[in-house]
């Protein structure tokens, strides 16, 4: 069929037509915005899970709920070399502009005025122009180096602004596991402070499975502060779902044997349900999409996913970080001891530990326990069987 038309989405924080089975979580989100505007405190969110399984997706789902309710929001996705204050700042500046209206309040004034101290603090050579003029205007100093009571103020500030016309600051932040400890602290402190103070700003985090770890080990009162979700598999019903439904809001159907035979392979994985769509969509001439299109659909998807997915992945690990991935393949997606890693490289685990940690930091295993690594992509465990049979 024409792929012009083709309604699935594989690929990192593409929204999907039908985003099913995050019910809880948009619903928890959505009260969050409400308490926010009611001048009620409000409770972090803290999402974790594999790779390729949605969080990207409902960060960005989040975003679209409080922008439509006009509030003020920075997105952000951390990574290991770029600063979290310039990441921050730079997604506000479009908001801040459209905080500059004739007729505005001192607090949106006070706000504008933070804003260009915090952008100062990372970017001396530029600065904002509101088309406002600042002078006479007394802001808070953002500028002072921690980037906790730098954050701090700009994001009072802001939620200050915001509360004059009943609305919030909403701040999301991505892949949190690359940020520095200090700064995860402080953003815990931040928004434990946000709370307190029922400022008006709501916060949701995302990271891979060992986020509730790396935020608790950060911040000891993290463990409470953050509502934690575990962001899994669909269940059998909503995958189904996923699949069906993209297909039949263009008049497309599934034959029933079709849909079983993908939803098996793609076992849940938001990812792997969208890729394998996509695929039989392409294959099948018409519909309804049959047995033999879902057929060539999974083998087009599974190359697909060796070649891009995993392999983009794979190629990330040095030649001694492969064989580490190597010796824990046979345990497949459930995860190893490093004591038995250990023993099938007939090496000490400590004189593994540089390379679970590099693997560790490019995001690739995680630890799910003491003394455990696993795989932070569903399947890795059976691709890397694939690649070196056929290598
Ligand atoms: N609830 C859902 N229903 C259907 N498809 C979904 C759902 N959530 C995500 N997807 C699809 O799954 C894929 C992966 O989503 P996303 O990039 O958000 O995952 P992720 O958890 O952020 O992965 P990573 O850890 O690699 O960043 C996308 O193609 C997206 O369209
Ligand atoms: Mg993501």
């Amino acid at each position: 069929m024409d792929e012009a038309n083709n309604p699935y989405s594989p690929g990192a924080g593409r929204l999907p037509v039908a985003l099913v089975g995050r019910d809880a979580q948009l619903k928890a989100w959505d009260t969050r915005l409400r308490r926010v505007e009611a001048g009620r405190d409000s409770q972090p969110l803290a999402l974790y899970g594999l790779r390729g399984v949605g969080k990207t997706v409902l960060l960005a789902q989040f975003a679209r709920q409080a922008r439509e309710r006009g509030w003020l929001v920075a997105r952000v996705e951390a990574k290991a070399d770029a600063s979290i204050r310039q990441l921050i700042g730079e997604e506000l500046a479009p908001g801040l502009a459209d905080l500059a209206r004739p007729g505005m309040g001192s607090r949106v004034l006070k706000a504008l005025k933070t804003a260009l101290s915090f952008k100062a603090s990372y970017d001396t050579s530029g600065t904002w122009s509101f088309g406002v003029d600042l002078s006479g205007v007394t802001g808070s100093n953002a500028n002072t180096g921690s980037l906790e009571a730098d954050l701090g103020k700009l994001l009072r500030d802001l939620a200050g602004a915001a509360a004059e016309d009943g609305k919030g600051v909403a701040l999301l932040v991505d892949e949190i596991q690359d940020l520095e400890a200090n700064e995860i602290v402080a953003l815990s402190a931040i928004a434990h402070r946000a709370a307190q103070d029922r400022e008006r700003l709501a916060m949701a985090v995302a990271g891979l499975p060992s986020l509730p770890r790396v935020l608790t080990d950060a911040k000891s009162y993290a463990e409470r502060l953050f509502e934690y979700h575990s962001i899994g598999p669909l269940e059998p019903t909503d995958a189904k779902r996923a699949l069906i439904e993209p297909a039949q809001a263009e008049d497309v159907a599934w034959a029933n044997a079709a849909a079983r035979l993908v939803l098996d392979a793609a076992n849940g994985y938001p990812y792997f349900l969208q890729q394998f769509g996509q695929d039989s969509w392409n294959a099948a001439s018409d519909s309804p999409i049959t047995v033999a299109d879902a057929k060539v659909g999974l083998a087009r998807g599974w190359h697909s996913l060796d070649l891009g997915f995993f392999r983009a992945r794979w190629e990330r690990a040095t030649e001694a970080e492969k064989t580490y991935l190597t010796a824990m393949a046979p345990d497949g997606d459930r995860g190893t001891s490093t004591a038995t890693v250990g023993q099938r490289l007939g090496r000490h685990p400590k004189s593994l530990s540089l390379t679970r940690a590099n693997l560790i930091d490019k995001g690739l295993i995680y630890a799910p326990d003491h003394g455990m690594v696993a795989f932070t992509v569903p399947g890795m465990a059976t691709f890397i069987h694939r690649w070196t049979a056929a290598q």
